[in-house]
């Protein structure tokens, strides 16, 4: 553990070798996983490799700016949390300690529907610090519209800056090693949103995932696209739909009045096989055709990747797992250093491709590896 503790990462990889040792295997399987064989997993990653960048000279990049706005919010950079459940399973501060290096770093933060500290306790961070970074609520909708209305109603109420609705999970993606493990909580932990108020949470089943069964039981898998009149009349925010891959389905969100779109495949952990969500990037920023904003996530790792996916055409991003990877290595402190990495290396990247601030990156960035079938 003082080895542990006495190496610094350097990059976010590095973090994710570190939090191996730090976290049960049942934890690090929740964390690492994706669905069956990984394939999507996998091409999150490489599809940042198979696009190369043209870098711009013999422009003044002394003075640069990395700040931007995400529908109409201030961010230091373009950046969010994804949401994640459960992340005292990773560090006893969870979702709070992710919250205050979030704020402390000026990124957004997207608060899953299935979290272990709750709505009003991760609102609080910003309320105490005076630090007013936006965060978002991740909608998961419940077969019981009460209770769905409610959390909804929570969101608001505690400052909640937008309603992400997740899209991609009417039914959760086959995650082996979470059957394999059984996946449940520890005990005295508990869905902090659901527990007190519907005596909801995630059951030990023989054979079975947990989450898997709690999806099953609980969430609606027969939403469509008119549910989301429904979902804009139960409170002012913005939706934002998250997990849209296809330009099509992208175009309708916006027909129907989503102010943002997260093209998403869930980091790999719903539809093995999908595409990889950087490669579905430029066709829904087409769709959408600037009637709303479109943000990213999948495979960030890496502050070319940001500069890969502002330069076609995102506006920010989301990070998944490697957040959790900090979270377990050093609480606050090792998801505020894996953001500083992140930034140092946008800064780094944006330098080095003439850009000088975030207007400045566009698709002339870009030169596409032609797809070689095999
Ligand atoms: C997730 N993700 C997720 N998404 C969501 O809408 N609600 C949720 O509760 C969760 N929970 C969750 C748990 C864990 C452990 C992971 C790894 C992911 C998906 C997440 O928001 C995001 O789409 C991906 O994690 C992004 O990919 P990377 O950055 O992890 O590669
Ligand atoms: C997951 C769910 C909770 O990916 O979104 O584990």
């Amino acid at each position: 553990m003082e080895k542990v503790k006495s190496f610094k990462p350097l990059n976010l990889f590095e973090y994710e070798q570190l939090a191996t040792k730090c976290l049960s295997q049942m934890a690090l399987d929740y964390y690492a996983s994706g669905a069956w064989d990984e394939v999507t997993l996998r091409d999150n990653r490489a599809a940042f490799e198979r696009f190369k960048l043209r870098p711009r000279v013999l422009v003044d990049v002394s003075d640069r700016n990395l700040a931007t706005k995400v529908l109409g919010q201030p961010l230091e950079m373009p950046l969010f949390i994804a949401p994640m459940a459960f992340q005292c399973l990773a560090n006893p501060q969870g979702e709070v300690a992710t919250a205050r290096a979030a704020a402390s770093a000026g990124v957004g933060m997207v608060l899953s529907t299935l979290s272990t500290k709750s709505i009003e306790e991760v609102a609080a961070v910003c309320h105490d610090t005076n630090l007013h970074t936006p965060q978002w609520f991740q909608l998961y909708i419940h077969k019981d519209r009460g209770l769905t209305r409610a959390l909804v109603e929570r969101a608001y109420a505690a400052g909640y800056k937008a309603l992400c609705i997740t899209v991609d999970a009417p039914v959760l993606g086959r995650r082996e090693r979470d059957k394999r493990n059984e996946f449940a909580l520890p005990v005295g932990m508990q869905l902090a949103n659901l527990t007190t108020l519907s005596g909801l949470n995630i059951p030990h089943e023989q054979g079975e995932s947990g989450l898997f069964t709690y999806v099953a039981e609980q969430l609606n898998p027969a939403v469509t696209w008119d549910d989301l009149e429904w979902l804009e009349s139960l409170c002012p925010l913005p939706l934002v739909l998250k997990g849209i891959l296809r330009g099509d389905d992208a175009a309708r969100a916006v027909e129907c009045g989503a102010k943002a779109i997260v093209v998403s495949n869930h980091g790999g952990r719903q539809l093995d096989g999908a595409i990889a969500s950087l490669d579905a990037l430029a066709e829904v920023v087409e769709a959408v055709d600037g009637r709303a904003e479109v943000l990213l996530d999948g495979g960030i790792r890496r502050g070319t990747d940001i500069l890969k996916a502002l330069a076609l055409g995102a506006k920010a991003v989301l990070l998944g797992r490697p957040v959790l990877w900090g979270l377990a290595v050093a609480g606050e402190a090792g998801v505020a250093h894996a953001i500083e990495i992140l930034r140092d290396e946008l800064d780094v990247a944006m330098a080095l491709s003439g850009c000088a601030s975030v207007e400045k990156i566009d698709s002339s960035l870009l030169l596409r590896e032609k797809h070689r079938c095999a």
